[in-house]
């Protein structure tokens, strides 16, 4: 993963613990409402990707262990993992884009029903997301999967060549000699693996997605609410489609690029039609990104754009991300694919504890102020959930009551210490287990392996009934 040169050493702060009492009056453990759903909480576990589910999708009893353990912590948002929409094969990521998917997800609900004690509310991610392949070997790619053309041809001046002649010219040429001969796409293909834009309107599947992925969603949506769910969180954030749409790079000519009002009518017409679908008793909002950190990206004013669009269209909760793009992602090695957590951008969204002068806790927060200020002088309640190095309860409570957001969201250190929230309610903050911020758990994510905490996963391995990854030498949830 990138890191900023200055590599300042940063460890979690926490100066101190409320007691119970305090704990109890405080804003973070006050009721919120989003819609038609209230919260005993603003306390929040967002999305966090565990490669638990079937390679088919489907729920499992390690997903139901990861959810339960959550659960058990009392957060007053427990949000599932981003969770595929259309039928596309996505690895062990779990899939609603089917009633197959249905007896699983209904399971995963009562699980965490059960666990919280009917204290934490449930949502699910539901996201979509663009072909991408690995990484491929320069010589299988000359050898079948470049396609040959006359431009081909003619950059190398062997216009009566055939393709096979073409292919063997290609292989063998320097970095330089490449760049002169393959377009800009085809280098990108060489080098990281090819990836679908939203703006290849050339190829029929992407341009038709302002028409397949409103109906998607919306039966997504449906599903998650028959299944027995609280509300859903459009994945609207990162380097997945929907991101795609709404930013700065976004120059499709169809009405669906270009300046913002049209980045953000595919969003809002896949709201739409979700809200159609599940009315108006079931939470919908967005998870967005307060920055795409890219050059030519989205900034905090486009964010508080579509903050106010998404308000203003009726959704109940505005979450913002920060970062986590393909635009500055490292290369991969030949093999794998492009992953949009490893350049500057990806640093962003989850910092981790080498960092710069700002240092990784709460990067996204002023951010978020600038974005929950506009919603507010706008006339609008929706409550701005904020994610990024969240740990300490002074943190929490600052953030509230400095008016930067509604809701603090914990991932990282919820995956370190699922029992933060009831420990500090408890004014038993001293013995929560704090995150490390190394990185370890999304080293996991990157490498396709079940996620785990390494401040945990290697203890009390004999106990009985405990789950372990697939090599056995990990627990999977925290003791
Ligand atoms: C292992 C892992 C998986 C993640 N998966 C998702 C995901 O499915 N959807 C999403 O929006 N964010 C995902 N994230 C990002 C987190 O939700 C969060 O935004 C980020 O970790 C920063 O918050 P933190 O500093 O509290 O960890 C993931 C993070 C981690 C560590
Ligand atoms: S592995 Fe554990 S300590 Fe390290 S960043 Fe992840 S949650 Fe925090």
């Amino acid at each position: 993963m990138w890191r900023p040169q200055e590599r300042i050493k940063w460890k979690p702060d926490v100066a101190r613990w409320p007691s119970a009492e305090e704990a109890a009056g405080s804003t973070l453990f006050s009721p919120v409402r989003f819609g038609p759903v209230e919260a005993r909480h603003r306390t929040w576990v967002p999305a966090m990707v565990p490669w638990r589910a079937t390679d088919a999708g489907f729920v499992t009893p390690e997903v139901l262990d990861w959810y339960g353990r959550f659960a058990r912590g009392k957060p007053g948002v427990l949000v599932v993992e981003a969770t595929g929409v259309r039928d596309v094969p996505s690895g062990p990521l779990l899939r609603i884009n089917d009633d197959r998917f249905l007896p699983g997800l209904k399971d995963l609900v009562r699980t965490v029903r059960e666990a919280s004690e009917g204290d934490t509310k449930l949502f699910i991610q539901i996201i979509d997301f663009l072909g991408i392949r690995r990484r491929p070997d320069p010589a299988k790619y000359f050898a079948r999967f470049l396609k040959i053309t006359d431009r081909h041809r003619q950059a190398l001046e062997m216009p009566d060549a055939t393709e096979t002649g073409i292919r063997e010219r290609l292989a063998p040429l320097d970095d330089d000699a490449l760049a002169r001969t393959l377009t800009p796409r085809e280098l990108e293909a060489l080098r990281y693996g090819y990836r679908e834009r939203v703006t290849d309107t050339d190829l029929p599947q992407i341009a038709d997605l302002p028409s397949t992925l409103p109906p998607a969603f919306a039966a997504a949506a449906w599903r998650a609410q028959e299944a027995g769910f609280d509300g859903v969180e459009l994945h609207y954030a990162h380097a997945y489609t929907m991101a795609s749409f709404l930013s700065a790079t976004n120059t499709r000519a169809d009405g669906y690029g270009g300046a913002r009002e049209n980045r953000a009518r595919l969003p809002l017409e896949v709201y739409r039609a979700v809200r159609d679908a599940v009315g108006a008793d079931f939470a919908v909002g967005a998870r967005f990104l307060a920055d795409e950190c890219i050059a030519g990206g989205n900034t905090v004013e486009d964010a508080a754009w579509f903050g106010r669009a998404f308000a203003d269209a009726g959704m109940d909760f505005l979450s913002l991300s920060r970062g986590g793009k393909f635009d500055d992602a490292l290369q991969p090695s030949v093999g794998w694919a492009a992953y949009p957590y490893t350049g500057p951008s990806g640093y962003e969204c989850m910092p981790q504890y080498i960092s710069d002068e700002r240092g990784p806790f709460g990067r996204n927060v002023h951010a978020a102020k600038t974005i929950r200020t506009t919603v507010r002088d706008s006339g609008y309640d929706a409550p701005v959930i904020v994610s990024g190095g969240i740990h300490g309860f002074d943190q929490a409570q600052s953030i509230l009551e400095s008016g930067a957001a509604d809701v603090v969201a914990l991932a990282r250190q919820s995956l370190a210490d699922p029992d933060w929230f009831v420990k500090v309610l408890c004014g038993d903050g001293g013995s929560v287990r704090l995150c490390e911020y190394t990185n370890y758990c999304e080293a996991l994510d990157q490498k396709h392996k079940q996620v785990t905490c390494k401040l945990w996963d290697r203890l009390d391995l004999d106990e009985p009934d405990i789950l372990k990854s697939i090599d056995g030498k990990r627990r999977l949830s925290a003791p």
